[in-house]
């Protein structure tokens, strides 16, 4: 049922055409995986430069640092705040995770400006971000089940919950536009590329359910860094691997960054559950792959 809803058209036209953000649209830029280290200052500033002339929102799903250190996350802080003046949505990604910091480096880029969401969802320019980090756990039939050890079903929980933080967040949402920020991938098309082996441990189909229920427009999501750039729901949203080594590899001739354009909403208008459940598919309409892009800035 494509088009009953507003159009949302999604790519990155506009950096190519070398047009300033319009007042129609709101350009949401989204890249992942940036894995900052202790020695990365100035690393993606020309980048983040480019994203913050082209773009009226920065997201960043996750995998913000590369060993989870608050050091990592200050030399970031201080790369976003001196290149990026627009607002910044992020989440956290496994990596942030790794020295028992996430909450430090949350905090840090919190107070750098991002939002960083956990299971929250925020407005901005009208469009609504709901963000979780997600988990892992496969796709589809190979879903690991809750059942036999202690461990099988703590790490299945682990699953659980994250869906059900992505439910909440954007069960809050009253826009007409809802875009989803995960780490973990909620299909397998987007991490197709990657050894099979390891489709289970970069994401979860629990992730899925909550997209289709409150009719998300689009997906942004990281963590399988040799995955596929574009994939759908099987209810036909929009998935987007937006994690920068992919973006490189997949767009070798553009900047490293997806842009998603979403219709600017002059009144924000409060769907009913009713409808935002039954009543409206946003319209993908897939623009050619030359448009969305790398950047000059390795
Ligand atoms: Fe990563
Ligand atoms: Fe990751």
């Amino acid at each position: 049922m494509h088009g009953s809803g507003p159009n949302l058209s999604v790519g990155s036209g506009d950096q190519n055409r070398g047009t300033m953000p319009s007042s129609d649209t709101v350009h949401i830029a989204a890249v992942s995986d940036v894995h900052y280290g202790k020695h990365s200052q100035g690393m993606l500033q020309p980048l983040f430069a480019q994203i913050a002339e082209r773009a009226d929102v920065l997201v960043l799903p996750g995998d913000l640092t590369d060993y989870g250190l608050a050091e990592e996350a200050r030399v970031l802080a201080r790369d976003l705040t001196s290149s990026v003046k627009i607002p910044i949505v992020g989440v956290l990604g496994n990596h942030d995770y790794e020295s028992d910091q996430a909450e430090e480096i949350a905090r840090i880029l919190t107070d750098a400006g991002v939002h960083m969401l956990d299971g929250d969802a925020v407005e901005v320019q009208g469009v609504g971000f709901a963000g979780v980090k997600g988990f892992a756990g496969g796709f589809g039939r190979g879903t690991l089940g809750p059942w036999g050890e202690r461990a099988i079903k703590t790490f299945v929980q682990e699953s659980v919950n994250e869906a059900l933080k992505l439910e909440s967040a954007l069960a809050r949402l009253k826009t007409a536009h809802r875009i989803a920020v995960l780490h973990y991938a909620p299909v397998q098309s987007t991490v197709e590329g990657e050894p099979a082996e390891i489709f289970p441990w970069l994401g979860s189909s629990r992730l899925e359910e909550p997209l289709t229920r409150y009719q998300v427009s689009a997906v942004v999501h990281g963590h399988a860094h040799k995955g596929t750039a574009v994939g759908h729901t099987t209810t036909g949203i929009p998935v987007y691997n937006v994690s920068l080594p992919l973006l490189r590899a997949t767009y070798p001739d553009q900047p490293a960054f997806r842009i998603i354009e979403v219709p600017r909403e002059t009144a924000m208008p409060v769907i009913s559950d009713e409808r935002r459940m039954h009543g409206r598919r946003a319209e993908d309409r897939e623009p050619p792959a030359t448009r969305v892009a790398d950047a000059p800035a390795r």
